[in-house]
């Protein structure tokens, strides 16, 4: 086990906490303030020790000046001081004179949130290249860091792996639950296992399927991954998103385990990826010309119940229908409401699914929703996690 942030002597100490704030934030509001929640108890727990608090997180991906735009923590500080109850002082840079001089100017119990690391990376890539002086910089601010980012633990990044390298380091108490309520449940699950799979990052996370198949029995497949296997078989699917790339994947995948592999039948379709338009039943054999599936049908989800009724484990990462669109959260609505009825232990990984159980009810109804979608998947596909890699045991 790793060091955790009670084996260190942290009393009176500055820490630099590594959180994952990554929230959904359109003009300004936060839909879903979970991870926040979520990075509460650390934060709490350096208050109570009397800690200078320093968090850094990363919002978003930057890749130019004006990915920058929307991307700006503050929304997010506003968030923290209201959940904590406590000032937040925001520093709108990620390097310099401002942000050393509010570090230089806290008193204990202080908390600063420091701008989105990933600033750093337009024009050099420096958070997400892991700059050895990215890295050295912030980590001269504090004397302890804490990684509590699961969600962002499978990148090696300046503002995680770049600081541990430098200073006294360990895990937060939402790393720590994570680790556990997904290590223990997955890496030797009760079978029946089942590992339900959609969403719409079908390149990250295609390519896992091979390896959890080794340890699950079925495998059940909505969104976008769907229709790449489905497209692998022959289906027309006509507008409907797939990966191209992965075709040949997914036949040799179909070629090994096709009696694991569970597809949907049939769905709802339209003929734009919007909201509030017209949708079609379908039959995924005869998708109408000019409409695009978005998402599984009744009778998919009736297969999918005969599969979850006898399992004895379940883990579920992405929605298998576009859920944040109202005319298309069918499938996984009716899919949370088959996992709560069932008596399989259910472990959620974060992201989109994350986002969909919580959002229609079942925040506290599973077993345990992660807050790392990339992260839990491949945490229980067997890699190592380079920023809990790096921690010490204890
Ligand atoms: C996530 O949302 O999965 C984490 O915050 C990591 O984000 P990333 O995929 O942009 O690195």
């Amino acid at each position: 086990m790793k060091k955790t942030i009670r084996d260190l002597d942290i009393d009176g100490k500055t820490l630099i906490i590594r959180c994952d704030l990554n929230v959904p934030i359109k003009d300004g509001v936060i839909s879903d303030d979970n991870r926040i929640r979520e990075s509460l108890k650390t934060i709490n727990y350096a208050l109570d020790h009397n800690c200078k608090i320093i968090i850094l997180s990363h919002l978003g991906r930057i890749k130019s000046e004006e990915d920058k735009k929307g991307k700006s923590l503050l929304p997010v500080a506003i968030r923290l001081e209201e959940l904590l109850g406590k000032k937040v002082l925001f520093v709108n840079e990620t390097r310099g004179s401002v942000l050393e001089e509010a570090v230089s100017n806290m008193n204990n119990k202080d908390i600063v949130l420091v701008e989105n690391t990933r600033y750093e990376d337009y024009p050099d890539n420096k958070e997400s290249g892991c700059d050895i002086e990215l890295g050295k910089y912030w980590s001269s601010l504090a004397d302890v860091f804490v990684n509590d980012a699961f969600g962002t633990s499978h990148r090696k990044h300046a503002s995680n792996v770049g600081i541990a390298k430098n200073i006294p380091s360990c895990i937060g108490f939402l790393v720590e639950k994570e680790l556990l309520m997904l290590k223990e449940s997955l890496d030797t699950p009760k079978c029946p296992y089942i590992v339900i799979m959609g969403g719409a990052k079908i390149n990250d996370k295609i390519k896992v399927i091979d390896k959890l198949l080794k340890k699950a029995d079925y495998l059940l497949v909505g969104g976008g991954i769907a229709n790449t296997f489905l497209t692998a078989l022959g289906y027309d699917l006509k507008k409907s998103i797939y990966d191209e790339d992965s075709i040949e994947y997914c036949k040799n995948v179909i070629k090994k385990y096709k009696d694991k592999i569970v597809l949907p039948v049939d769905g709802y379709c339209s003929s734009e990826y919007k909201d509030g338009i017209e949708v079609d039943y379908c039959k995924l054999d005869n998708v109408l010309d000019g409409k695009m599936v978005l998402d599984i049908g009744k009778e998919s989800i009736e297969l999918f119940s005969n599969y979850i009724k006898d399992a004895k484990t379940v883990f579920w990462n992405g929605p298998v229908g576009v859920s944040e669109f109202k005319n298309f959260e069918y499938g996984t609505k009716k899919l949370c409401e088959i996992l709560d009825k069932s008596n399989a232990k259910v472990i959620v990984g974060g992201g989109d699914s994350a986002a969909a159980a919580i959002k229609f009810g079942y925040k506290n109804k599973f077993d345990h929703i992660s807050t790392g979608g990339g992260a839990s998947l491949e945490l229980i596909e067997g890699k190592a996690l380079p920023a809990i890699d790096i921690i010490e045991d204890k």
